[in-house]
């Protein structure tokens, strides 16, 4: 059994690269990072333990008073244990509409695989990235199942459109990868940030997310040096088309990983003036959606993606902020 790792990794430094062996370079530490350093969800989470069992009415759900929905006056005045219910229900719809996501994005590595060419560098770990992906499906499912909550993820039309992402890589690998970092950087965001919040969490939550922030590191660092090493090669139309692509992608899906559960609104009854005060008409809310895909906006800028018309839909699509 390998422990969950007991601090947040920093982030995978994704120092320029010089050069195309550079690039293979950090593809091959990657790969052996992945022999080196996996987690495997039914060998490595005990669930069974009596500390690791789901109770809805665990105190250690309840959102804290920081948090938008937490902190609101209706959420305050319910009993704790709707309190500590709502929390959960967020925790596990969050882990759905992340493991519908990475189904996704399993599927467009393999159909991103499927084409390469033998000796292909990236193969090897577009397959280790498949697999940890397979992992963390099983892992985010099996925590839903233990909450006996009836979770659903993505609502059904967002879902139906949805389908169309496995095949983004047969039009531009480059543009997949914005897709990937925009599914992956919102949810790493959030998981370093509520393991960084000093509360006391339930330890299941917090061995899931552990193990997930150390190897999403490094699919976040791969798409970031696939990206770096491709766009500046990309014909000058192709990049001109990804860099009014690649904000309309950000801005979408970072609401779809950010968005209040539909389900969790109706089962509480909870009022639209709160839903529209916590989720709608809040500052809050609206920086967290732009703060959350920060360091693929900086990525896109470096990149020269970022132009005077690109960034009107930036603005428009609520994610933009002047470069730190
Ligand atoms: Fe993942
Ligand atoms: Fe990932």
């Amino acid at each position: 059994m390998t422990p969950a790792p007991s601090s947040t990794d920093a982030r995978e430094g994704d120092h320029r690269v010089a050069g195309r062996s550079a690039y293979e370079a950090v593809i091959e530490r990657l790969s052996k990072a992945s022999v080196d350093k996996h987690w495997e969800p039914y060998r490595d989470i005990p669930w069974d333990d009596p500390e690791f069992l789901v109770d809805p009415a665990d105190p250690r759900w309840e959102l804290p008073e920081v948090d938008k929905l937490g902190g609101h006056p209706w959420y305050r005045s319910r009993p704790p244990e709707v309190r500590a219910a709502i929390g959960l229900w967020r925790v596990a719809t969050a882990m759905k509409v992340g493991l519908q996501f990475e189904n996704l994005l399993k599927r467009g590595l393999l159909n991103y695989a499927y084409r390469l060419p033998n000796g292909s560098p990236e193969f090897r770990y577009v397959y280790h990235e498949t697999i940890e992906e397979g992992h963390h499906g099983m892992m985010f499912q099996e925590f839903v199942n233990r909450t006996g909550m009836p979770i659903r993820g993505m609502p059904g039309p967002l879902s139906a459109v949805a389908q169309v992402a496995p095949w983004i890589p047969l039009i531009s690998t480059e543009l997949f990868f914005v897709f990937v970092l925009g599914g992956e950087d919102p949810i790493d965001h959030v998981q370093r940030k509520v393991l960084k919040d000093e509360r006391a969490h339930h330890p299941l939550e917090e061995t899931i997310m552990r193990i997930h922030i150390a190897e999403e590191a490094r699919h976040i660092s791969f798409a970031r040096h696939y990206l770096r090493d491709r766009v500046p090669r990309m014909p000058v139309h192709r990049r001109l088309m990804l860099g009014f692509a690649a904000p309309i992608i950000l801005g979408v899906m970072a609401r779809i990983m950010l968005a209040p559960p539909l389900a969790m609104i109706k089962h509480f009854r909870i009022p639209s003036n709160v839903v529209s005060e916590v989720y709608l008409r809040n500052t809050a809310a609206k920086n967290e959606i732009r703060d959350s895909v920060g360091r693929t906006r900086e990525l896109c800028a470096e990149l020269g993606l970022v132009n005077a018309l690109t960034r009107r839909i930036w603005r428009a699509m609520g994610i933009w902020a002047e470069p730190r």
